[in-house]
């Protein structure tokens, strides 16, 4: 970082986490600028969705911290880290199946309740989903859920937003849809953490990508210099 950089609204500093013999997430410091879209990559098991479960509060460290505007968060719990700006979307869908669209929003905005529907109704629109609003989440296509699971985080407005895998199982048209909604909330200020192994759209949409292999940080640059380094092809690619 140069003297003239601003202090990163996210950062790790040694994250580890173990789960019995297994290091998930080892000694990883990351340090993330406002307003930019990061890749966070690596082979299946290396520890993405451990390192969003630490950032997001939901599992503590077992050491190392996790700063949120300079601020140490590290064991506040996931509904604090969220009041103060954290949001993530899951690799899997949390989405209530017999609730509609609309309520699935509601249901988790901390807006006073007389604006929690006019809010979650502005996000919908946002996301384009204004017409599928009273259907049931069960009845959505896979890609409209994940386009809800977008919608739900963005609905109590974060400063920095998580996404596990939000392009897996999604059509071009929703991919695309995904893509101009990141940008549009990028260049909003917001600030972003994308994992997926969808690596043409990884690449497009990210000015920098941090690797992980076996929970340990590989390389961080730019797409084309990750894309190069022969740690990367390694991990990807070696036996
Ligand atoms: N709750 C858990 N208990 C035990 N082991 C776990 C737990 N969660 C993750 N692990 C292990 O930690 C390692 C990292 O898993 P993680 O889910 O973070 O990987 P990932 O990079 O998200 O993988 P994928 O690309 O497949 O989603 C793996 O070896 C996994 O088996
Ligand atoms: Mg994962």
């Amino acid at each position: 970082m140069t003297a003239t950089s601003p202090p990163p609204i996210l950062a790790t500093e040694g994250v580890t986490k173990r789960f019995g013999g297994v290091v998930a997430v080892d000694g990883v410091s990351i340090g993330i600028q406002a307003g930019t879209v990061t890749g966070l990559i690596g082979p299946n098991g290396s520890g993405k969705s451990t390192l969003f479960r630490l950032v997001s509060g939901e599992i503590p460290p077992d050491s190392g911290r996790v700063l949120l505007r300079g601020e140490a968060v590290q064991g506040r719990g996931a509904s604090e880290i969220n009041r103060l700006g954290i949001g993530r979307t899951f690799q899997l869908s949390r989405l209530y199946p017999q609730m509609s669209a609309l309520e699935n929003l509601v249901a988790v905005t901390r807006a006073p309740a007389a604006v929690a529907q006019a809010r979650a109704m502005d996000v919908l629109e946002f996301v384009g989903l204004t017409a599928l609003a009273d259907e049931y989440a069960a009845n959505l296509s896979y890609g409209q859920q994940k386009l809800v699971e977008f919608a739900r985080v963005l609905v109590n407005d974060p400063d920095v937003i998580l996404l596990d895998e939000p392009f897996a199982g999604v059509n071009p048209a929703m991919e695309e849809r995904i893509i101009d909604r990141v940008h549009d909330l990028r260049r909003a200020g917001k600030t972003f953490l994308i994992t997926d192994h969808e690596m043409r759209l990884i690449m497009a949409l990210c000015s920098r990508l941090v690797v992980l292999d076996h929970g340990e940080l590989i390389a961080d640059g730019t797409p084309q210099a990750v894309r190069a380094d022969p740690k990367v092809i390694e991990a990807y690619f070696g036996s």
